[in-house]
């Protein structure tokens, strides 16, 4: 455990590695205790990533799927000298159970086929414990290709950041919700890398605060002007003109372009349409959820009342009140001035812009 006060600003962080061989274990960055305690969790075994994944501890669309891909190799230390149809069985039943961890982020499901696929690709091929370390291999792909996603997406992005720009993000979609780099904050540390002084207001983001304890920790460890505000402050700030951009993640985007990310960040759209402030969204391939033809499909996740009455500990809303704590909502794509992704700025954003970028 590291204290944050002793903790140095300059040393990096880590969102989730593998340590060792196969039968290594994973490494998470638990984001319930930033920013208090840069504190990592060795997680052994499936139950204790499913609980991870739940109570955000991993959190973030991409990091959430890298986090799985590693967990169906967690969930196959105990196959190594099982027959070929155990081993499967074993398999499926793992990637079953991770995908019932969180129902909105496409890239939790996008990753666990992938690992499935991969070793449906190898069935016969090889014998049980050769095909654990071929998986890990591909979650270890996985986690290098977010990397070099997120970098391309903040090569792309930062063309549209000028110099001495206000942005307002949403939510957590930096190097805390990736491989390492972000998303919407790929843009901001590239732009920045580049010389470009920006301001970037962060949304607290209630009820779980990934605005403050998590997005205006990493930026300001990271050495960017950041500025935090409370959620209902961002039309205020927009008509003081201190706001030029808003750039926001994703956790899944339909084949039309509406985009499902935090709740609230509709709002954020809304409010920038109202002020002619450009709106951008920026997300890997691994975010796209071609299934689905609108935004209307995407399952939205509902969580604990307790998250919005008793926030971080001590009751704020009378016992008994009725609470509604959807965790995402869906910004239309006639709200969404580009999607960034790691090909380029998908723009305008339609059916065919998705559809000639993707593929
Ligand atoms: O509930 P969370 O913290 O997992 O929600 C995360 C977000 O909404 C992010 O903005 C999104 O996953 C994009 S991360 C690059």
């Amino acid at each position: 455990m590291t204290d944050l006060a002793a903790h140095d600003p300059s040393a990096d962080f880590t969102t989730l590695r593998w340590l060792g061989d196969v039968d290594g274990h994973l490494e998470l960055l638990d984001q319930t205790r930033l920013p208090i305690e840069v504190e990592y969790l060795p997680v052994r075994d499936v139950d204790v990533l499913f609980e991870a994944i739940r109570s955000l501890r991993v959190r973030g669309a991409p990091a959430i799927g890298i986090a799985a891909a590693y967990g169906v190799c967690l969930g196959l230390q105990s196959a190594a000298t099982a027959d070929e149809s155990s081993f499967y069985q074993q398999l499926n039943a793992t990637v079953k159970y991770l995908a019932s961890s969180r129902p909105t982020a496409v890239n939790l499901f996008w990753a666990l086929e992938r690992m499935r696929l991969k070793a449906e690709s190898l069935r016969g091929e090889f014998a049980p414990a050769s095909l654990r370390a071929e998986l890990l291999a591909e979650s270890k792909r996985i986690h290098d290709e977010d990397r070099a996603m997120c970098r391309a997406i903040g090569m792309h992005g930062a063309t549209l950041l000028q110099d001495g720009d206000g942005v307002l993000t949403h939510c957590n979609a930096g190097g805390l919700a990736t491989g390492d780099y972000g998303t919407a904050l790929a843009l901001m540390y590239t732009a920045h890398e580049q010389g470009k002084k920006l301001k970037v207001f962060a949304d607290e983001t209630r009820p779980l605060l990934q605005g403050a304890r998590l997005t205006a920790w990493e930026l300001q460890h990271r050495g960017l002007d950041v500025t935090l505000i409370c959620d209902n402050m961002a039309a205020q700030v927009m008509r003081e003109g201190r706001i030029q951009k808003v750039v926001v993640g994703a956790d899944r985007i339909a084949a039309n372009g509406d985009a499902a990310n935090k709740i609230g960040t509709y709002g954020v759209a809304v409010l920038a349409a109202a002020h002619n402030i450009p709106f951008y969204v920026a997300a890997p391939s691994s975010t796209f959820d071609l299934s689905l033809p609108s935004g209307d499909g995407i399952p939205i996740e509902q969580r604990d009342p307790r998250e919005v009455t008793h926030g971080f500990g001590s009751s704020t809303a009378p016992a008994g009140v009725k609470v509604y704590n959807p965790a995402f909502d869906v910004t239309p794509a006639r709200l969404i001035r580009g999607v960034i992704c790691e090909r380029g700025v998908i723009s305008p954003v339609n059916a065919d812009s998705i559809r000639s970028m993707l593929g």
